[in-house]
């Protein structure tokens, strides 16, 4: 069986990643992360007993762990997940989203050259290195425009959009200049399972059952695509198996709702499944001060990775929101232990003070 190397696998889309890969065997997981706020060790806890499944604690872009972490699990991919994902966040405080979306990224490519060009023939060509990015780097549409494509110039607007578009280039830099077998990945908004509650599915539906206002950005007419987090993994473990490298695919939901009626669709839900005597769930909307530079419209065309890799989206938008509800009213515990920190003390019972763990 192949090895993976996850990078960021205890964020949302990263343990949503590997939980597929270990129960379909895609293959073996090493999961290199860095324990930022928005990771989460209860993710990916029923893995504990699985023996094709280790956890390092590191950053993607130390330069000592990373070669050392390839040179003892020799990974036949890298999946690049590990980021800073949030754009409220970037825009108060871009010094991260610099340090590991481009800086990380570039020393990952660098060590991951390095790694590549000592292996055997054979191994160098089924190497891949798949890098997840984002639709943000493409900017904002109009309500007339077309949806983004492959070839859609580069545009970025936040301060995460630039520091993942400028990790975008790094990536496609090392497969023209290197040879280093890439693919990159650009896909939309995604929901389901395990989101930290900053983004605004969790938190529209955790503010609800509290009782708490939900806030929308500016006039709430903002436009975004929704993938359900799963369709987007099996995607990703398409691209990796059938494409060519050098290749770059857009991933999207074909599922475009304005920000207002996808907080009305999850208090609609919420009223069925949680009521509140006296209340309705949308009473609790409140509009609030918009999103410096916030983008319109994101709409993705994913004409290429349907015709060419057979994928589309299996989840509809309807079915996708009430799994998502229901994972949290079913998972109270994980939600308490994220809002309060609690994971900081496995962390400290794991770690100690240590920032990476070189066995
Ligand atoms: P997330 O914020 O939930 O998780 C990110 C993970 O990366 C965390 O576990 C964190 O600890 C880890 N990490 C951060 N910095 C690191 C570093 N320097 N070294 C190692 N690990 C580090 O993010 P997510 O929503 O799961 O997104 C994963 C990837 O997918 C990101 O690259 C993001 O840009 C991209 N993406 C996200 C979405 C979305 O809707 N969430 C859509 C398209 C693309
Ligand atoms: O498009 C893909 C991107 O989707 C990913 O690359 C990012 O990592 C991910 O965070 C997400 O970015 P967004 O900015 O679109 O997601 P967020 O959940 O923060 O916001 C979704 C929309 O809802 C956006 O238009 C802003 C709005 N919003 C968000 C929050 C948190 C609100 O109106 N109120 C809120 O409280």
């Amino acid at each position: 069986m192949q090895t993976f190397l996850v990078t960021g696998g205890l964020g949302f889309i990263g343990s949503n990643f590997i939980l597929k890969a270990r129960k379909k065997l895609w293959a073996n997981i090493i999961n290199l992360d860095k324990l930022t706020y928005a990771s989460n060790p209860q993710n990916l806890e029923d893995l504990q007993n699985d023996s094709g499944y280790h956890f390092v604690r590191g950053d993607i872009g130390d330069i000592e762990l990373i070669p050392h972490v390839l040179k003892q699990y020799q990974p036949d991919t890298i999946i690049n997940f590990a980021a800073e994902s949030h754009v409220d966040r970037s825009i108060l405080s871009p010094q991260d989203f610099i340090q590991t979306n481009v800086v990380g990224t570039f020393q990952l490519l660098e060590a991951s050259r390095a790694y590549w060009e000592k292996l055997s023939l054979q191994k160098r060509e089924q190497f891949r290195l798949l890098h997840v990015s984002t639709d943000e780097v493409y900017g904002t549409l109009s309500p007339t425009d077309p949806a983004f494509r492959e070839d859609t110039p580069y545009a970025p607007n936040s301060p995460y959009a630039a520091s993942k578009a400028g990790s975008d280039h790094l990536v496609r830099a090392y497969y023209h200049t290197y040879g280093l077998p890439t693919l990159i990945t650009n896909c939309s908004n995604n929901y389901g399972p395990r989101q930290f509650p900053e983004k605004l599915i969790p938190l529209i539906i955790l503010n609800a059952l509290n009782g708490k206002p939900l806030p929308i950005y500016g006039d709430g007419q903002n436009i975004r695509d929704w993938l359900y987090v799963v369709d987007h993994c099996e995607a990703l473990y398409l691209v990796l198996k059938n494409s060519s490298i050098g290749e770059t695919y857009n991933i999207g939901g074909n599922n475009e709702q304005t920000n207002l009626a996808v907080v009305e669709k999850i208090c609609a839900i919420l009223d069925e499944l949680a009521p509140k005597p006296g209340l309705c769930h949308s009473c609790l909307i409140t509009f609030v001060k918009d999103r410096p530079g916030h983008d319109r419209r994101y709409a993705i065309d994913c004409s290429k990775i349907s015709t060419e890799l057979g994928w589309q989206p299996k989840e509809d938008f309807e079915s996708g929101l009430l799994k998502t509800i229901q994972w949290y009213l079913s998972n109270l515990t994980w939600v308490e232990q994220v809002q309060s920190g609690a994971y900081q003390s496995w962390i400290q019972e794991n770690y100690g003070d240590r920032e990476t763990v070189l066995s």
